[in-house]
């Protein structure tokens, strides 16, 4: 495996704010572990439906150089008395600031989806498959218009796609979709792939994944798909392989997936772009919730996971990984919730570590850029909630993302509702 070399060493104020959060979460759970326990067995959905603390007073932003003093300040000008060494940390404490944008609301998806796949394709934005809830999974697609800004078609899937997790890309008239789970709650994955002709809605296989892969990194490159990183057959492990299949329209030129340099972090629910000689990996995660050992419906039950914020690039100069500066925070299931504009890699939402003194789910509301002129990340804005498995286009000026699972409300960044919204603003990038 190529050593990944490191391009940049930036010393942004972005990255003092990961260390500053990393420092913060450690004092926090080193001080909480023993109060706070959040349970490892509970349901994907449900889970943000065990918050009890939603209306805790909790103010108090990490302040990792302030010692350990009998008041605090509340954040209002005043002091509060402190009960002995606990210390709260603002549920939204995770979130960047960022400027409040003006969004306008356009026609929801006929469906609510989590974990739904999209791929733009000019003006019309065709969106798979993905959960209604743990116990339903959509088999078909829904296609939104930009130009006339509403659902305009539905069709179904094949019975062997996948439902959730897949790969997907595309060429401007095909689409690719690769491996990925096939049914409810967290059922195993298909190495079953597909091809998608637009122009006249036919599928056709393709040569099926040397492995199934639960969302796997996957973008077209000069002629080739490129599958990489996702979860193994358990869902959790994360996989490094990296294949690749030479593609034209529509169909395989190859029998095989080649092997190619492996991806130095695996795991699933990543960005994967490609700029020219480039191919860039965004965020995702190792470890994801895995069936409950003998549940006969495949039950979702947690597991360890980390969210990381890693940006790794491939060139085809010399075909090594690359280490980039990493995102202003860690971020996952962001698969499908990037544009490129202008030389930038706009991403919208996702979901972050987990809250250290609660455990809960963070979700994340932030719009980020990625310059590749600079090379450098910044906050650009902020959607109307925070949500993750954004769907998200770019048309004649205008950001759009619709669908996923959005938070409890501004002051609570937990996932609840899977949602089909469809929220639009104009992006001006300066
Ligand atoms: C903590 O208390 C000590 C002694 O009362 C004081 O000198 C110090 O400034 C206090 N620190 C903070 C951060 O309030
Ligand atoms: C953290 O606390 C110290 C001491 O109380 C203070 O000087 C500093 O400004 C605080 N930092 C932030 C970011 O609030
Ligand atoms: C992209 O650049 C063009 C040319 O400079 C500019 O007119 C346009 O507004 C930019 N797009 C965005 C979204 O900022």
């Amino acid at each position: 495996m190529a050593v990944p070399t490191r391009l940049h060493h930036p010393h942004s104020s972005a990255s003092k704010i990961i260390i500053f959060f990393c420092l913060s979460a450690f004092l926090g759970l080193a001080l909480f572990a023993n109060l706070f326990r959040a349970s490892l067995s509970s349901n994907y959905l449900s889970i943000a439906t065990n918050w009890v603390d939603t209306n805790a007073p909790l103010l108090l932003v990490p302040n990792t150089t302030a010692t350990p003093n009998n008041t605090i300040n509340n954040g209002k000008g005043g002091k509060v008395e402190r009960r002995g060494p606990e210390r709260f940390l603002s549920s939204t404490f995770a979130d960047l600031p960022g400027p409040e944008w003006p969004w306008e609301q356009m026609p929801s998806a006929p469906v609510p989806r989590l974990d739904g796949y999209s791929v733009q394709i000019k003006n019309m934005f065709y969106v798979f498959a993905g959960y209604a809830h743990l116990d339903h999974v959509h088999s078909h697609v829904d296609v939104f218009d930009f130009d006339v800004n509403k659902w305009v078609d539905v069709f179904q899937i094949p019975k062997e796609m996948a439902n959730s997790h897949l790969g997907v890309a595309t060429d401007g008239r095909y689409i690719y979709i690769i491996s990925g789970q096939y049914g409810t709650q967290c059922r195993g994955p298909t190495t079953a792939s597909f091809s998608l002709d637009t122009a006249t809605k036919k599928w056709k296989p393709l040569p099926p994944l040397p492995a199934p892969r639960y969302a796997p990194a996957t973008q077209l490159w000069k002629g080739r798909l490129h599958v990489m990183g996702g979860s193994k057959e358990n869902r959790h492990t994360p996989g490094l392989d990296h294949w690749s299949l030479a593609v034209k329209d529509g169909e395989a030129l190859e029998q095989k997936w080649r092997d190619e340099v492996p991806i130095p972090r695996g795991g699933p629910h990543r960005a994967c772009v490609a700029v020219d000689d480039r191919l860039f990996v965004i965020g995702g995660q190792e470890g994801d919730f895995m069936a409950k050992p003998g549940s006969p419906i495949f039950k979702c039950s947690r597991r360890h996971e980390v969210v990381y914020g890693d940006v790794y690039m491939l060139d085809d100069k010399d075909m090594k990984w690359k280490i980039l500066p990493a995102m202003p925070k860690p971020n996952s299931h962001i698969e499908c919730s990037w544009v490129f504009v202008n030389n930038s890699i706009i991403i919208t939402g996702g979901t972050t570590e987990k809250h250290p003194v609660t455990k809960r789910m963070m979700l994340v509301g932030e719009v980020f850029r990625f310059d590749l002129d600079s090379m450098t990340w910044s906050v650009i804005g902020r959607l109307p909630y925070r949500i993750k498995t954004t769907l998200t286009g770019f048309w004649d000026g205008w950001l759009y993302f619709t669908s996923g699972q959005r938070d409890r409300g501004p002051d609570n960044p937990q996932p609840r509702k899977v949602v089909g919204e469809m929220w639009r603003t104009k992006l001006h990038l300066t």
